[in-house]
């Protein structure tokens, strides 16, 4: 099956992204949001994410109003009633996105493959919602979208190897490259680097070295791009928090366990960039 038109469910971080990265692919591209304050808000993240790349010359100012031209937002689920594919990016609640693929099942074209962006719930639980857990898939992207090459693509027990392989050919036709994992808790790269995460603010909790100091040691130490407390103040520590409780929910492990210091930071409302304030303070920006 050819993928040409795409319906991305939410434009927030991760929607908007993978919105841009589609509609630069050349794709015809619809989003959805709940409600039009949070379209325009989602538009605009993508305009000031294809302005930063015009900036730097990576696109010129044709390209940018082609891509803007392939992308349509709407508030309503049923102008997705054409689209070859659905990628879900919603809130991560389980009830949410249950109701809203049963309800996308109903509108969509029956042979359209649905994926889910979901970094901690099973696919198989949302597939099952749907009467097509042939053509459900896990579609796994990362922060920023445009800017990180991988996607993981989770096949449940009923995903067909049609879908499979469809989804492998739209993976690489918007620039990433897939990795296959198994529909477990965090797939694989969560499974990794969720321990890591919370390890890191165990080490803050013991006093091993100054917060600085540990994203330093990682940098310099490692080659890694950022710290981990910088990265976990960048994907945000009451998702890191939510993923966390889901995981060790799912396997018991200590390993997965969320620290105190994570806890008293969410409640504090200290979620990192987004709020202004996680381990590092961004009150500036
Ligand atoms: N949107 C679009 N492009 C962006 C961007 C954004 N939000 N942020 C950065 N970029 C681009 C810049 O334009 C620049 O492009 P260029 O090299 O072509 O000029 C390039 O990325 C590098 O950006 P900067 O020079 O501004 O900054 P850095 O060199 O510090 O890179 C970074 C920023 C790419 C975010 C880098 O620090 C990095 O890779 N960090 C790690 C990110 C990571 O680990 N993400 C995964 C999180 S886990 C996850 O998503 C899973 C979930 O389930 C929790």
């Amino acid at each position: 099956m050819t993928i040409d038109r795409v319906a991305v469910l939410g434009c927030g971080l991760m929607g908007s992204g993978i919105a841009e990265v589609c509609a630069r692919a050349g794709l015809e591209t619809t989003v959805r949001e709940v409600d039009d304050d949070l379209l325009e808000a989602g538009l605009g993240r993508i305009r000031k994410s294809l302005g930063r790349a015009a900036s730097k010359g990576k696109l010129d100012e044709t390209q940018v109003d082609e891509i803007l031209a392939r992308i349509t937002g709407t508030t309503r689920l049923a102008d997705l009633a054409d689209v070859d594919l659905v990628v879900e990016a919603i809130v991560e609640n389980l009830e949410v996105k249950t109701e809203t693929f049963a309800e996308l099942d109903r509108v969509v074209q029956p042979q359209a493959i649905f994926a889910s962006n979901t970094s901690s719930l099973t696919i198989t639980e949302l597939a099952a919602a749907t009467g097509r857990t042939d053509r459900f898939i896990g579609l796994h992207f990362f922060n920023p979208v445009p800017v990180m090459k991988l996607v993981e693509i989770v096949r449940v027990l009923s995903t067909s190897d049609e879908t499979v392989a469809d989804a492998q050919e739209f993976v690489r036709a918007v620039g990433k490259d897939p990795v296959l994992a198994r529909d477990n808790s965090g797939f694989i790269v969560n499974r990794l680097l969720v321990p890591y995460l919370l390890d890191a603010i165990r080490a803050v909790e013991e006093g091993v070295g100054s917060i600085e100091d540990i994203d330093k040691a990682m940098q310099l130490g490692c080659g890694h791009p950022m710290g981990p407390l910088t990265l976990l103040d960048f994907v945000g520590l009451d998702t890191t928090y939510f993923i966390a409780n889901i995981m060790f929910e799912e396997y018991r492990e200590k390993r997965f366990a969320p620290p105190p210091l994570l806890k008293r930071m969410v409640l504090a409302g200290h979620n990192g960039r987004k709020s202004g304030r996680g381990f590092y303070d961004y009150s500036d920006r």
